[in-house]
């Protein structure tokens, strides 16, 4: 039969239990122990019934007490016990943030990611922004703002991958080159306009020094008294620092590009000794850019008056510049995820190129 007597011992006992539980696993064992179905207080509560009306009523009111502290107690230590349990988590997973980098770090700079931020290095010292556009775009920024109208020759040279028709039954494309963000800038810029825009182009081609995805950057430079002298300083400063030769030489070539009159492509001066390629010592040639006056109709289409405003604009491989600079053979390489080729090719994070500090 349940007294007081014995329910005082099991408040004792089951108290006594919950403060010396010392982790949440036993704590709960207490808890299953007294109020789970088989508990020390659900089978007297269960008793009940068969007690007489008088004594059901004391020991029911008693036992419901009992049931209340022990849950609280349980609660309390519950709490008690977290709290344990994350200091003791903070000390043994404090970090010091003042050690140094450890010496073996593990990851590497792919080289596209390192040509590309000492490209922004070197034209940020000459004044220029950076731009940026997206990669999907309309046939409008890709070509026809570009002086390249529905049906131009000039469109099948690009391997473009086209989208399915929308709506309007006009089609969207991968962009084939940087040359969309010349307008996207125009239109949101009043010249005097000074932009690179690196970035991802795509092309239906794969083979050693082509794959359906790479990287360009744009130049443009807009105001009202640019000329082909301007383009060609330009160039040969940057070509100059990037890899990293006081002597280097350029040539102009005629060329043609639907967006720029007159056209040029720009060769480097190069040596290949020993099968070596040296870029800028040498008396081969190895073309590097494409660029121009920017055409009359492409400032047009930029939304402004080409009497008043004139300009130069260049477009790049910043994978070649990244395989010309560092002596890597297969552009396919570039993009295949190989550990061993990142490890060999890749730069140090701790490496960040600047003018001030070296490029490379
Ligand atoms: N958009 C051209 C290409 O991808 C490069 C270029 C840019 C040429 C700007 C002239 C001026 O081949």
């Amino acid at each position: 039969m349940t007294d007081s007597v014995d329910l005082d011992a099991l408040e004792s006992e089951l108290l006594a239990k919950v403060k010396s539980a010392n982790d949440e696993a036993s704590l709960e064992e207490v808890r299953i122990g007294a109020l789970g179905k088989k508990g020390a207080i659900s089978t007297r509560m269960k008793g009940l019934g068969q007690l007489e009306p008088e004594q059901r009523k004391l020991t029911g009111q008693t036992l419901n007490a009992l049931k209340v502290k022990v849950s609280d107690a349980l609660s309390e230590r519950r709490e008690v016990l977290k709290k344990q349990m994350l200091d003791a988590r903070l000390v043994t997973e404090h970090v010091d943030v003042t050690l140094p980098v450890r010496p073996q770090q593990q990851g590497t700079i792919h080289p596209v990611s390192q040509v590309w931020e000492e490209i922004v290095q070197i034209f940020a010292d000459l004044g220029f922004a950076v731009a940026e556009g997206p990669h999907i775009d309309t046939d409008w920024y890709n070509f026809g703002a570009l002086n390249i109208p529905d049906e131009h020759p000039a469109r099948q040279e690009h391997d473009t991958f086209y989208f399915h028709r929308g709506e309007d039954g006009k089609r969207k494309v991968l962009r084939t080159h940087t040359s969309t963000v010349q307008i996207r800038t125009m239109e949101k810029t009043a010249p005097p306009i000074r932009i690179i825009a690196p970035g991802r182009t795509f092309r239906c081609d794969s083979d050693q020094t082509h794959t359906p995805m790479f990287h360009q950057f744009e130049g443009l430079v807009l105001d009202t008294d640019i000329h082909l002298g301007h383009l060609k300083w330009c160039l040969l400063e940057f070509c100059k620092t990037f890899f990293e030769a006081d002597d280097l030489k350029l040539r102009l070539r005629a060329s043609h590009f639907p967006f720029t009159e007159p056209s040029m492509e720009v060769d480097v001066n190069c040596s290949w000794q020993g099968g070596q390629l040296k870029v800028g010592q040498g008396d081969d040639w190895m073309e590097i850019l494409g660029s121009g006056m920017v055409h009359p109709n492409v400032i047009r289409a930029g939304g402004h008056d080409p009497e008043k405003t004139q300009g130069f604009a260049f477009g790049i491989g910043i994978d070649r510049l990244a395989m010309l600079k560092y002596g890597i053979p297969d552009l396919r390489a570039f993009f295949e995820s190989d550990l061993r080729w990142l490890r060999h090719y890749g730069f140090s994070s701790l490496n960040v190129p600047t003018l001030a500090g070296g490029l490379s």
